[in-house]
């Protein structure tokens, strides 16, 4: 019988890549939201109301949630986040379940070195934030995946995101130049896949290129422009001006992503074998990570 795998947010950017690879695989998909994936069938899923039927599904990968920064209310970072992973955690019962979580849960930096899965996860300055951290504790037993900044074709966050930054030509950043992890989505939908395929022991694994960028570098490729500074003080009193605006460029969060120096330690998730082959989206031409 064909192994039959629930993606919920697969209408979405990482789960939609994440269906499509367990469809590459020869598994059965089942998408679990309120639009279809790009592959298989649909169930239709509010998660901040209703708990799915998983029955007749093999394992289940949790990727549907509410985004953004700001984003939405904290009201609803609570019910489709928190209560949401609870209600499809629960609906899963002993099935292998794998819930894509995030750096955010990390208390705010700056990291002065490789940050590891054992970093406490509090004090978190976004609403997102502290609703991922919390939703980890509604998936007991879970696979916990931790990306950062997840980038690749489709990516409907940060790049838009980073394009709203350029003025006259330039890009501009806050404070200095600081080395960060970033994911690839294909590795983010290798990792979900291989924890289920391969049994990883349940607990948090950081998902992240196992490279570390320079910040100014990566952002200047991605974009094609020269990088200017701005004081990161300046920029977080801009922030703070902009607080009210429905969709502000420059968030405290946004500064705290760019000037944090986050990089993640991935022993864990090389030790499971997410290294072990090649993988042909990662890039090769920056530096090894030293960890
Ligand atoms: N992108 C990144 O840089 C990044 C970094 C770290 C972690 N992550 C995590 O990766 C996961 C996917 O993020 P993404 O970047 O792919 O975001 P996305 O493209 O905005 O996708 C979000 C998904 O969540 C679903 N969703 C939202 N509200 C829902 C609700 N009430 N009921 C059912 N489904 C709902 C959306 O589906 P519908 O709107 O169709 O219902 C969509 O499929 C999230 O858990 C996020 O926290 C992402």
């Amino acid at each position: 019988m064909t192994f039959r795998v629930a993606v919920t947010g697969a209408s979405g950017f990482c789960g939609g890549a994440v269906a499509q690879m367990a469809a590459g695989r020869g598994w059965e998909v089942v998408c679990l939201g309120r639009r279809p994936g790009p592959v298989g069938t649909h169930r239709r899923w509010d998660a901040a109301s209703e708990t799915p039927d998983l029955s007749d599904v093999d394992a289940v990968v949790h990727l549907a949630a509410a985004v953004g920064d700001p984003g939405p209310s904290e009201r609803v970072f609570q019910a489709v986040n928190v209560d949401g992973t609870a209600r499809v955690a629960g609906a899963a019962g002993s099935r292998p379940f794998v819930h894509v979580s995030s750096a955010s849960v990390y208390a705010p930096g700056p990291y002065p070195v490789p940050v590891r899965e054992d970093h406490p996860t509090g004090g978190q300055r976004s609403a997102y934030g502290r609703s991922k951290a919390a939703a980890e504790h509604r998936a007991p037993g879970a696979v916990i995946l931790r990306p950062r900044a997840v980038y690749g074709p489709g990516d409907p966050h940060l790049l838009p995101r980073l394009r709203r930054a350029q003025r006259a030509g330039h890009v501009w950043l806050p404070g200095p130049d600081v080395p960060l992890s970033l994911t690839s989505v294909n590795l983010l939908a290798r990792a979900c896949l291989d924890a289920i395929a391969n049994a990883w022991p349940p607990g948090a694994y950081n998902i992240a290129d196992p490279i570390t960028y320079r910040r100014d570098q990566v952002i200047a490729d991605a974009l094609g422009a020269p990088i200017r500074h701005v004081p990161a003080a300046a920029a977080r009193a801009l922030a703070f001006a902009a607080r009210a605006t429905p969709t502000p460029v420059l968030t405290r969060y946004a500064v705290d992503q760019l000037t944090d120096g986050m990089v993640l330690n991935t022993t864990k998730s090389t030790a499971v074998g997410l290294f072990a082959t090649p993988h042909p989206s990662l890039p090769t031409r920056h530096k090894p990570k030293p960890d």
